[in-house]
């Protein structure tokens, strides 16, 4: 593709004999903001850690910009990285962390004070640079490291969580922070975090990583409408998940028919709670717990198909527990899934 700026190639990524990461394959175009999405152990670290050079890959490819950078170290590639833990030097002010970098690369004077002046103001902090870190609120010092890095004018700024540990409020101002300060620099940004609201909210594209390899990738749309596997469908809230057998559904112990035929190609189906109908519909199920969730009921129903979950408007009539329930599964609604596992 000829507008792939960053492009990891077949990359394999292993701690001694563990192999973290496997033949990875990602092309990522100039001023994208690309989020990695995953759970825990999936290797979303790890793959930054390649990017930046900090981990030497067992065998692929990575190329920058048009150049191969598989084998060229850290402070060479050009490669901005924040982490979660964002250790500011705290003897330092704002002002000296943030031009801390250029002074490294002979940078001095009017060139120096313009892009640090400017710097932190990107990131709204244009009063807070005589400060130092401990006299900083967590989402400022945040700011200060994505300052510090941007500075440096990076080809691609790598954040690991870097929201993370900031309180829900903050997390929400530094998300929007962050989006504006990547749409005005055009800077192409991979952003790491286990949070989907986060990377629906953020990101341009979205990578979902399982067991070191990439289950999906898409638009935030894509990927929360269109899940292409069980295990995406369940990351983005189709708590109903299935797999087809012939057609049918495939449960423990038997094969279920469906109230309207499945898609050929589908391996399996599945449903957000709130596309499940209840009160009519082939299937019948016994209300085991319900909770009220402000403006919608949730239901867990025991099923033969397994246990159901359900989510209707608070204003329909309730259900007790204990209460047998007809159902349906609308298949026209379900996303149906390439691969099951
Ligand atoms: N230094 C290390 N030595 C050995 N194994 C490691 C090392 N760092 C990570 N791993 C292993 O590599 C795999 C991927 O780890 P990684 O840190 O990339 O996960 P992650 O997706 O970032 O997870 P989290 O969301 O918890 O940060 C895990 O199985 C982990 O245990
Ligand atoms: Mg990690």
């Amino acid at each position: 593709m000829s507008d792939t700026y960053l492009q990891l190639d077949k990359l394999t990524l292993a701690y001694g004999d563990t192999v973290a990461v496997k033949d990875l394959d990602l092309s990522i175009k100039k001023g994208e903001l690309v989020a990695l999405l995953g759970p825990s152990g999936c290797g979303k670290t790890t793959t930054m850690r390649s990017i930046a050079g900090l981990l030497n890959p067992a065998s692929g490819r990575i190329t920058l910009d048009g150049a191969d950078i598989t084998r060229i170290s850290a402070n060479k590639r050009n490669v901005g990285l924040v982490f979660q833990s964002y250790a500011l030097f705290p003897h330092l002010t704002v002002y000296e962390n943030v031009a801390f970098g250029l002074r490294l690369k002979g940078i001095s004077g009017q060139d120096l004070d313009n892009k640090v002046t400017a710097s932190i103001k990107s990131v709204g902090l244009a009063s807070f640079a005589s400060r130092k870190p401990g006299e900083l609120s967590g989402g400022q010092q945040q700011r200060v490291a994505l300052a510090r890095s941007m500075v440096m004018e990076p080809k691609v700024l790598l954040l690991d969580e870097p929201l993370s540990n900031l309180d829900a409020r903050l997390r929400l101002e530094m998300r929007a922070e962050l989006q504006r300060v990547q749409k005005e620099t055009g800077v192409t940004m991979i952003f790491v975090t286990h949070d989907q609201i986060e990377a629906l909210a953020l990101a341009d594209r979205i990578v979902v990583m399982l067991n070191g390899g990439i289950e999906q990738i898409g638009t935030p749309e894509e990927i929360y409408n269109k899940p292409v596997s069980a295990f995406v469908a369940d990351f983005v809230g189709f708590e109903n998940v299935f797999a087809l057998d012939n057609g049918k559904l495939a449960t423990s112990n038997s094969r279920v028919e469906l109230s309207a035929p499945a898609p050929q190609a589908a391996k399996g189906l599945a449903w957000r709670p709130r596309m499940v109908i209840l009160g009519s519909g082939p299937f019948q199920g016994t209300v085991r717990g319900t909770s009220f969730a402000g403006n919608v009921r949730e239901y867990l129903l025991d099923t033969p198909l397994g246990p159901i979950k359900a989510e209707v408007d608070a204003g329909e009539p309730s259900h007790a527990i204990g209460s047998t329930l007809a159902f349906d599964l609308p298949v026209a609604a379900a996303a149906p899934l390439s691969r099951y596992r």
